[in-house]
């Protein structure tokens, strides 16, 4: 059963500089074949990145874009028409900017707020003039847009032009203030939920921001925005998705982001290589089996034995078999008590046909580009923004080890060739504290982009790190 080791396709990741890896060797355990790695290093790399994924003849090329290459890698895609990307680029839409997730919504009538985006200024002031405050005003697109740092609320006509006028947001993004009891993320592989979490604000305050003193738990998500979660991913097509859903005091879950890039622990990536492994091996390898409302136990142990678990598998529901624990375990779930087992049933993990289309060509939906402010001239196309190391990953931090700076700057100092000097150098390099976490928790050998830094001392460092981790 199952395609054989030469019927396998020839898998590849896809690499940015500077950007944080989400799959590497180690999700995809047990694959029989080489994995090719290839790597785009920004600026005018496309004509070679293609070259390189020709070379190496892979067939599937896996791994998530961020933002600010997005377009570009929608030119590469089509230039390798015979090359399957994971995420597809079309999934993958929603990764560019807030307004695309908002166009993604509008498009399968999905729940948001309110939005409104206007590319003509003039327009945007008239709108803001006449209507109800408050508003939220956010920027849609960025090189490092995450964690409510470009979303602001404004009162009145006066705060909003202010704001406007410092930011100068273009696309001006606005929606309307929706009263929140909090935000859930939802994990899905295969539109089936694997994991999901509420993020509660600071006691009297709107931003659910958990960096900056939100809470998070696991426990009983409802069913309304579990179910919103598996139509925004099918929406999607999405083999592995992310849903960040806002519940109103109203009890209605509107999206408020959604993404192919999103912090997973380690186990999560793992189960989502082994999902595409099944998929792409006619059934050689086994799809994993995770239960529903498996994060409510797991998330009783230590986010610091999370971090480190990998390839975690649970048994199957049987009848004959009583010690199974996800088999006996009942739970209120909308209206009703139900079994766990059975809502491994109501939501299966399943498969992804490949599309034969585009769905989101670049003429008609890069507005950004297309309706920018000063019209293109017939110079080169204008020059990607590269992000900073964890970019749109930023939420790593969530996953990783908090550590303050001072530790951390000793911990780099541990590794013989790492001074005071070149500690500075590190965070002029990757910016504050927890872009340098990041780039240990996810792409260390980005370490060796800094002068003096050898591949020696990046694998000391890597040690180092690892060593801290299990303290
Ligand atoms: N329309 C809205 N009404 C009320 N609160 C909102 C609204 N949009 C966003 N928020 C709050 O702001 C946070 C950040 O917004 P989000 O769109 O997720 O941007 P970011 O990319 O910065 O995370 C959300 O988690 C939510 O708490
Ligand atoms: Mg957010």
């Amino acid at each position: 059963m199952g395609l054989s080791n030469k019927e396998l396709p020839k898998l590849g990741f896809l690499y940015l500089d500077y950007v944080l890896r989400f799959f590497d060797h180690s999700n995809f355990k047990g694959w029989p074949n080489k994995i090719e790695t290839v790597t785009y290093h920004w600026g005018k790399d496309k004509d070679r990145f293609i070259k390189e994924v020709k070379r190496k003849k892979i067939d599937v090329l896996i791994g998530n874009i961020p933002a600010t290459a997005y377009e570009t890698f929608r030119e590469i895609a089509r230039e390798l028409p015979n090359v399957r990307f994971i995420p597809d680029v079309d999934t993958q839409f929603s990764n560019k900017s807030k307004e695309n997730v908002t166009r993604f919504a509008w498009k399968y009538e999905l729940p948001i707020p309110k939005t409104y985006i206007y590319y003509n200024h003039e327009n945007a002031y008239k709108f803001l003039k006449k209507t109800k405050y408050p508003k939220i005003v956010k920027k849609s697109y960025g090189p490092s847009n995450y964690g409510g740092y470009f979303v602001h609320k404004v009162d009145n006509y006066k705060e909003a032009e202010e704001l406007f006028e410092e930011k100068k947001y273009h696309p001006m993004y606005m929606q309307d203030f929706v009263p929140m009891e909090a935000d859930i993320r939802v994990m899905l592989i295969g539109h089936k939920p694997v994991c999901a979490f509420w993020r509660r604000p600071p006691k009297g305050e709107w931003l659910t921001n958990t960096s900056q003193g939100g809470s998070m738990d696991y426990m009983d998500v409802p069913k309304s925005v579990l179910d919103l979660a598996v139509k925004v991913s099918k929406a999607a097509n999405a083999e592995y998705w992310a849903c960040d859903v806002a519940y109103g005091m109203d009890k209605k879950p509107r999206i408020l982001e959604c993404a192919t890039a999103f912090a997973a622990f380690p186990y999560i990536r793992d189960w989502i290589a082994q999902y595409i492994m099944w998929s792409l091996s006619e059934g050689r390898f086994k799809k994993p089996h995770t239960p529903m409302f498996n994060w409510e136990e797991l998330s009783k142990m230590d986010s610091s034995i999370l971090r480190t678990m990998r390839h975690i598998t649970f048994g199957k529901y049987s009848q004959s078999f009583d010690g199974e624990y996800f088999g006996k375990k009942r739970k209120l779930f909308g209206d009703n008590q139900v079994y766990l087992h059975v809502l491994d049933k109501e939501y299966p993990m399943l498969d992804i046909i490949p599309r034969t289309k585009e769905e989101w060509p670049s003429e008609k939906w890069n507005y950004q580009d297309n309706l920018a402010l000063k019209k293109k001239t017939k110079s080169p196309a204008k020059p990607e923004e590269i992000p900073s190391p964890t970019g749109e990953d930023m939420e790593i931090v969530e996953t990783a080890p908090k550590i303050s700076k001072k530790d951390l700057k000793k911990i780099l100092k541990s590794v013989d060739g790492i001074g005071n000097k070149k500690v500075e150098k590190i965070f002029d390099k990757f910016g504050k504290k927890n872009d340098v976490v990041g780039v240990l928790e996810q792409n260390v050998d980005m370490f060796t982009k800094i002068k003096g830094i050898s591949k020696k001392t990046v694998s000391k460092l890597k040690k180092a790190w690892e060593l801290f981790k299990t303290k």
